[in-house]
């Protein structure tokens, strides 16, 4: 028996359930046997206050603005640390040494190629295809094409489709890309780093040269990062819902990439761009600010605000600094900047965004920075997918090893009619 104890009053009976304590953050009632003992349901819709799962991957603490990823504080990753470092760190819980990164690294490399039919996949799509249209589709066609890694319960199996999907993503990513310009897709080469090759597949083109720039392949690299995991969020939920009922981790991830799509998720930072290029200048920050204010008006700050965070999100922190270095690196001088950091200075100070505890999210620089790469407003979110799928391919991991894991089974307030008789059609 758990040493806390919770009780619940129903009516005039209690009932005690056990509280569990984690290594750190809120302790948790443990309700699984709450049905069974009450004939009663919690009621949490956006679950709240709901521990969907136990997890060792990520800890967020959201009133004081920490991340961490197995314990390590999501700043130094992104000052110290590699996506692959990252990647390899959130899938076997330790940093790797020098030789396990290395084999590591080259192991993904040799997964980077897409099954030559894939391509003609694209063919199908028009192309002003949204690439996240393209992911959704292509990444769980992977499934159909690696028969030999969709056993889930060979843990071998899982290894070979978790480094498959890391290793294929900025393939899909880039070719879709390329397939939106008419341009020829380039194949991977395996002597550049993972982001390196990624900016190549994405930027080159056959008849030259590629040369990658190291700050931006820095600044893309910590992007990544920032973005590799986040507990359980909509779109990792997702995969751990649609993993739970024994689905191949190629349809899982492609379950996950359709959820990261909405604008109130990974689509973000697509929107925060478009929304600081519609307000152009710092003197028309004033009237979005009151929009987003005005009840009646359903515009929002976006890239502000967060169900977690309630003070500043520590990646935005990390990618403030970022568009400085990208900006630097490739001279760019673009007036979007200043109107995100006067926006952010104005919110901070008005008493709405105060009291509700809004501050600026991970999205509302990373678009600047990924437009002064040059990457087209509908590419953001594909990106997100990319740096994600580390940590969706990691959750899942977890869940399937987890001997207690159980299918994903809400129940409902229901509010619909009560039993009725069925009325032949002549006669209504
Ligand atoms: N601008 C104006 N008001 C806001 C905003 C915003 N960006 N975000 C929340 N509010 C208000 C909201 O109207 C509500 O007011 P009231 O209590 O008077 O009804 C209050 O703040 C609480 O908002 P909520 O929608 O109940 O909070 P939530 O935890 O359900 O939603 C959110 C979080 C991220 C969906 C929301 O803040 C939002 O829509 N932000 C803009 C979109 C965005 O930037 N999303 C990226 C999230 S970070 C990336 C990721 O992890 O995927």
């Amino acid at each position: 028996m758990a040493d806390k104890q919770a009780k619940l009053n129903v009516g005039d009976q209690g009932f005690d359930f056990p509280v569990l304590e984690g290594s750190c953050g809120p302790d948790v009632v443990d309700i699984r046997k709450l049905y069974g003992q009450t004939g009663k349901f919690t009621f949490d819709p956006g679950y709240k206050s709901t521990a969907s799962c136990e997890s060792a991957l990520t800890y967020i603490d959201g009133q004081e603005g920490v991340l961490l990823h197995r314990g390590y504080p999501i700043g130094q990753l992104a000052e110290n640390s590699s996506f692959m470092e990252t990647a390899y760190l959130l899938l076997n819980g330790e940093l790797p040494s020098g030789q396990e990164l290395d084999t590591f690294e080259n192991t993904i490399t040799h997964h980077t190629m897409l099954h030559e039919q894939l391509r003609q996949f694209y063919q199908g799509f028009r192309r002003d295809a949204h690439p996240m249209a393209i992911m959704c589709g292509v990444v769980g066609a992977l499934s159909a094409f690696y028969h030999d890694s969709t056993d889930i319960s060979d843990p071998e199996h899982r290894k070979i489709s978790s480094h498959r999907l890391i290793a294929k993503m900025p393939t899909i990513a880039a070719m879709a890309y390329k397939y939106s310009l008419g341009q020829p897709f380039v194949y991977p080469d395996n002597s550049l780093s993972y982001t390196g090759n990624f900016l190549r597949m994405t930027f080159g083109v056959p008849a030259e040269e590629y040369e990658v720039i190291p700050e931006v392949e820095k600044a893309m690299d910590r992007i990544f990062i920032l973005h590799a995991d986040h507990e359980q969020n909509a779109s990792t939920s997702t995969v751990r819902l649609a993993g739970s009922s024994g689905a191949n981790p190629f349809a899982c991830i492609a379950a996950g990439i359709a959820c990261l799509w909405g604008p109130a998720h990974g689509g973000a930072n697509e929107a925060a761009l478009n929304m600081l290029r519609e307000i152009g200048t710092p003197d028309k920050i004033p009237h979005y600010i009151e929009r987003a204010k005005d009840k009646n008006d359903p515009f929002r700050l976006m890239g502000f605000g967060h169900r977690v965070y309630k003070n500043y999100d520590p990646r935005a922190t990390v990618m403030q600094e970022t568009v400085r270095e990208v900006f630097e690196a490739l001279k760019v001088d673009d007036p979007v900047f200043e109107t995100a950091m006067r926006l952010e200075e104005l919110a901070l100070n008005d008493d709405y965004f105060r009291e509700k505890k809004l501050f600026p999210n991970v999205d509302f620089y990373s678009g600047i920075i990924l437009s002064a790469i040059g990457f087209p407003t509908t590419m953001f979110t594909a990106l997100f997918a990319l740096a994600r799928t580390v940590g969706w391919v990691a959750q899942w991991n977890e869940m399937i090893s987890d001997p207690a894991q159980v299918i994903g089974r809400p129940r409902q307030l229901y509010t619909g009619p009560t039993q009725r008789d069925y009325i032949p059609v002549d006669k209504r």
